[in-house]
């Protein structure tokens, strides 16, 4: 079986390998930790086991679904926030088609901003369309997907009837609370749960990401295999990549690497950085501690971001995710007026230049002080994507506990809500509100 692999000896010129095995014994008790349970934040731990125990009656269940909003729409609006929007959006660029329409209904995002000018935008876009709504929020009360849902459920309603839409909206959340879940009990919508025990950006693998995955007309059986795949290995031990990662990117944190740029030289992985971001920034930012997680796309970024890489604060290193096979063969052709100088080139595959800029950069970077690691993944399809999900999902859990936080709660999210329900003046937060407005 192909799978992902993990390469660091480009790291070893900033710290040794004694230094990165001195982490061995804590990175594999973090993983005992996440198997037994018994470890900070272990009652979040429904990820670890996750892919296997997904049955196919679940998958077959959510294809049905699927295939009904495909018939049905021309435009599935996805709402959700953070866990509940990154991974379904990750996958599904990543997969899909860069320019073109993808085979299918359009897969719209809603509810992950409060913009006023995107709702506006939205809606008049989804004027003239079939559409339909999948609305994500495991808690039922955040804020930015409630708008945007109390939206568009409206403007669905207004265009086919109250009893037609509710055929066309599918809820997800978890079993017994929150206002969304008694709205969609009330009006009989479809549903799908997400587990207590599964944090939101470790969710991608339950209906959260695979209706959206589904619906966009993916493989969601060969996602959950690929995802069960790295689950077994790495539970059991045979396989290792997400040890050495999490313990190769702690030494470097260690050694002063305080922040990790994640690099791709794909476009359609733009949104997997993003994913990547949360799940990192948001399990083990916390208690004053933990690595800054940012992502560039390359080589665009190369023309913005390449000069402060590769001359700036020497606080970075960089994991890039190396994509080996692409999915098209476009080759550079021949010109005979060669104006532009570029017939050395003629014959050999955009990808090809590609992956020398990869190299390239790589040896530029290391030579100016960025330690580097390579994921490499075989190419961007479902089963390697479910390694790729599980891979990070552990290697984050293991990391967290080697730095020793909680990696399964966010306390800091809070923060803002509540500054922003007190200057809303939302009932119950008048003390708040009182407070807020004096310092004003
Ligand atoms: O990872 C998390 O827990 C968060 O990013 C949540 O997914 C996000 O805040 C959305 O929450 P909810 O699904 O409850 O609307």
């Amino acid at each position: 079986m192909e799978k992902i692999q993990i390469e660091n000896k480009d790291v070893l010129s900033f710290v040794s390998q004694a230094d990165i095995d001195a982490l061995e014994g804590a990175a594999k008790d973090g993983l005992k930790k996440l198997i037994d349970g018994t470890g900070a934040g272990n009652d979040f731990l429904g990820w670890v086991k996750l892919p296997a125990e997904t049955t196919p009656a679940l998958l077959d269940d959510i294809c049905a679904t699927a295939a009904h909003l495909r018939n049905e729409c021309d435009a599935i609006v996805c709402i959700g926030i953070g866990g509940s929007y990154l991974g379904a959006k990750a996958v599904i660029e990543a997969l899909g088609n860069a320019i073109g329409k993808n085979n299918g209904p359009e897969i719209l995002f809603a509810g992950q901003n409060i913009g006023e000018d995107y709702l506006y935008d939205l809606q008049q876009y989804l004027a003239g369309k079939r559409f339909g709504i999948i609305v994500i929020s495991k808690s039922g009360t955040t804020t930015e997907p409630a708008i945007a849902f109390r939206l568009l459920k409206a403007q669905l309603e207004e265009k086919v009837g109250r009893v037609a839409a509710g055929k066309l909206i599918v809820a997800i959340n978890a079993a017994n609370r929150g206002a969304l879940r008694s709205l969609a009990n009330t009006e009989r919508l479809k549903t799908y749960v997400i587990e207590d025990n599964v944090g939101g950006r470790f969710s991608v693998l339950t209906p959260v990401g695979l209706l959206p995955i589904a619906v966009a007309g993916y493989d969601i059986k060969a996602l959950i295999k690929g995802a069960q795949d790295m689950q077994a290995a790495t539970l059991d031990g045979s396989d290792t990549t997400a040890l050495k990662y999490a313990m190769t990117r702690n030494a470097l944190y260690r050694d002063g690497k305080k922040i990790e740029i994640l690099v791709n030289y794909n476009p359609k992985l733009h949104f997997f950085g993003e994913w990547w971001k949360q799940l990192y920034g948001e399990s083990e930012g916390k208690d004053d501690k933990g690595i800054f997680p940012a992502a560039v796309d390359n080589s665009t970024d190369l023309h913005s971001m390449g000069q402060w890489i590769q001359e700036g604060e020497r606080s970075i290193f960089e994991t890039v995710i190396s994509v080996s096979r692409q999915a098209h063969e476009v080759r550079i052709p021949s010109d005979p007026d060669n104006l532009d100088g570029l017939n050395y080139l003629a014959g050999k595959r955009v990808d090809e230049v590609n992956k020398m800029a990869e190299l390239g950069t790589r040896i530029a970077h290391v030579d100016g002080g960025v330690p580097n690691m390579r994921i490499i993944l075989p190419a961007l399809q479902e089963e390697f994507l479910g390694q790729l999900i599980y891979f990070f999902e552990a290697a984050c859990g293991i990391s967290g506990y080697i730095l020793d936080v909680n990696p399964f709660n966010q306390p800091g999210v809070e923060a803002y809500k509540r500054n922003m329900f007190a200057l809303l003046e939302k009932p119950g937060y008048e003390e708040a509100t009182k407070a807020i407005k004096a310092r004003l």
